[in-house]
């Protein structure tokens, strides 16, 4: 998982890839490079460490010339090293390439190269290709690509620039995101639209087994077997601004108050004279949902949380059986899937390896494949059968807060849909349902609102190095996912317990001061869940309750209360989950982590 840029014109490619890689930081920053071709030769500069040492580096010796290609590294083969950071070369320095993806016979590759003399120099799978480059050499740039693709298995998104031929630039994308930016007198590729937003908005997605050669006029795309492409120019019309901080202090925060609109652009146009209308992006009928008789939620992380929350919605809503699983888990366990199965997949990037894994095993033994995503053209969207956007914008902070909720809003609108389409029992309620889905955007500001509170909380829990998150039901799926963005930004341990279940072990762990963030907004369990504080309570913990307003029941059993605005139990964990953000947030900041780009972590993970 990397970020790749490259550019071919008039203006000095140094900068131009720079600032591509700023854009692209969060694929990935424990290392980064360029290299850049100067009318006589290949330079090239890399560096481990962030962008901005990368930078200074250039400052003090800048690389000079308008070809050239840029990395920024999430390591997966060999260590963050100087000479593990990309772009490699060739011994001959007559190719340089850099690459997101895994090239999964590079040991077979390597064995080979090196017994024909080539000396290799890192500890990376790249390195093969710039070697391949050199050795499968024809005097031809695009049909040497073509032979080195070939005797490549894995992913890859390449960027390749040769000495031998500096009017081109070549790109190759297989199952790695790849964007083509076509402007005047210059041509851009990039893993993603913002890293090339600057200079244009006029974009060709590559699909898996093409590429692209570009010089500084045209853009030629093409089948890896050499059959030409022909593509509609996608014109992208959102603003760098969305992708950029805004005033707040870090991404992970404007993101947080994003969430409102982001609920609101994800409900609009699909409530309509009362009732929720997908048939635009939901291919269902009522005669086909009738066929489904079961339903399987599958993502990672954040978006295996949203999926988790799901699987309580969709029962209640469809009445048809949901199971969840990991997508790193799901086919290895040869699940039950046929032709009466709807696959769920939840992805904010679209790009995840093992969701998009899972996706294609579903495919493969019939299923219907419906996609909740943040990332129009991402290869999940464009595998799946239906699609759902959550139109929650880029989120560039590597934890996740506007994309979930947004997922959850897609949710609710797919269950309601299915409801009306299968014409369960709620179908006589989905009036009531919708107000409630539709006060959410308000009533998350209202919870914003309450942020001061959540700030003074956190400063009794950033010493501790442990604590725990309870609550039962949807709280539960709430709770968990409030623990991984804590541990995942603080560097506190957290285990997320559903409340009935800490005696049966974990209450060993509970004792005097340690925090207990317990959350009871759901009502038809409300009474167990105060129950269950009180075990903690009674074994010394610091209770931090969250309730819905108006039950004040709560504030004689926990140390400090907050409140959520009184919701539908359903919806309540948009709401419950913004608080367990905010806290997340405050404890990186004040133990003085980087809010943003968490260690080891990488926002969109390409690699199994
Ligand atoms: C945590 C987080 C991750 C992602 C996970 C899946 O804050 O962001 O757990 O949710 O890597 O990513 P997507 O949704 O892009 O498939």
């Amino acid at each position: 998982m990397c970020g790749i840029v490259g550019y071919i014109g008039l203006k000095q490619a140094q900068n131009v890839l720079l600032e591509g890689l700023e854009k692209l930081e969060y694929r990935g920053y424990d290392s980064a490079g360029v290299a850049i071709y100067n009318g006589d030769e290949i330079g090239v500069k890399k560096t481990k460490g962030r962008l901005a040492d990368l930078a200074n580096h250039l400052d003090q010796k800048a690389l000079v010339g308008q070809l050239g290609i840029g990395h920024t590294r999430w390591a997966t083969h060999g260590k963050p090293s100087d000479e593990n950071s990309h772009p490699h070369v060739d011994g001959e320095e007559q190719f340089a390439v850099v690459h997101n993806g895994i090239i999964e016979n590079y040991i077979e590759l390597k064995e080979e190269l090196i017994a024909k003399g080539h000396h290799f120099t890192s500890e990376t799978d790249t390195e093969v290709i710039a070697k391949l480059l050199s050795d499968l050499h024809d005097g031809n740039l695009i049909s040497t690509v073509k032979k080195v693709v070939k005797r490549l298995r894995g992913a890859y998104a390449l960027g390749i620039i040769s000495n031998y031929e500096p009017d081109k630039l070549v790109a190759v994308r297989l199952a790695s995101p790849l964007v083509v930016g076509i402007g005047e007198g210059e041509n851009f590729i990039a893993s993603d639209i913002p890293a090339i937003l600057k200079h244009t908005r006029d974009v060709y997605i590559l699909e898996d087994g093409e590429m692209a050669v570009l010089d500084q006029h045209h853009v030629q795309l093409m089948t890896l077997e050499g059959t030409p492409v022909n593509r509609d120019v996608l014109r992208v019309t959102w603003d760098m601004e969305t992708a950029e901080k805004g005033g707040f202090d870090h991404f992970m925060l404007k993101e947080i108050y994003e969430q409102p609109k982001a609920i609101r652009d994800t409900l609009a146009g699909r409530i309509k004279d009362g009732l929720v209308d997908l048939s635009q992006e939901v291919g269902l009928t009522a005669e086909s949902a009738k066929q489904i008789n079961k339903i399987h939620f599958v993502a990672c992380g954040t978006a295996y949380h949203a999926g988790l929350v799901g699987k309580t919605v969709l029962e209640q809503l469809t009445r048809i059986p949901v199971e969840i699983d990991v997508a790193s888990e799901y086919r290895y366990r040869n699940p039950i899937i046929d032709e009466h199965t709807l696959v769920v997949v939840v992805s904010q990037s679209g790009e995840t390896a093992d969701t998009l894994a899972a996706l294609r095993e579903a495919k493969k033994h019939g299923a219907r494949v419906l996609a909740i995503t943040n990332v129009v053209g991402s290869s999940v969207s464009r595998e799946a059968d239906d699609v759902i956007v959550t139109w929650a914008g880029p989120e560039i902070a590597v934890a996740s807060t506007k994309a979930y909720t947004s997922q959850l809003i897609a949710i609710y609108l797919l269950g309601m849909y299915m409801a009306q389409l299968l014409e369960t029992s709620v179908v006589a309620s989905i009036g009531n349902l919708l107000d409630e889905l539709q006060s959410l955007p308000e009533k998350t500001e209202e919870v914003l609102g309450q942020a001061d509170k959540i700030a003074e909380f956190t400063k009794s829990i950033v010493h501790h190095e442990h604590l725990f998150f309870l609550g039962r039901g949807m709280d539960y799926a709430v709770a968990l996912e409030g623990s991984l963005k804590l541990k995942e930004i603080s560097y506190i341990h957290s285990e997320a317990y559903a409340a009935g279940e800490l005696k049966h072990g974990t209450l060993a762990l509970i004792e005097e001061g340690i925090p207990v963030i317990s959350l009871a907004t759901q009502h038809a369990v409300f009474e167990k869940m105060v129950s269950n504080i009180q075990e903690v309570k009674a074994r010394g913990a610091h209770v931090l309750g969250l309730a819905s307003e108006g039950d004040t029941e709560l504030l004689k059993s926990v140390d400090e209360v907050m409140y959520i605005p009184t919701i539908h139990d359903l919806f309540a964990p948009v709401l419950a989950v913004v608080p367990l953000q905010l806290l997340a947030y405050y404890a990186c900041v004040e133990r003085g982590y980087d809010v943003d780009k968490p260690r080891n972590l990488a926002k969109s993970v390409t690699v199994e």
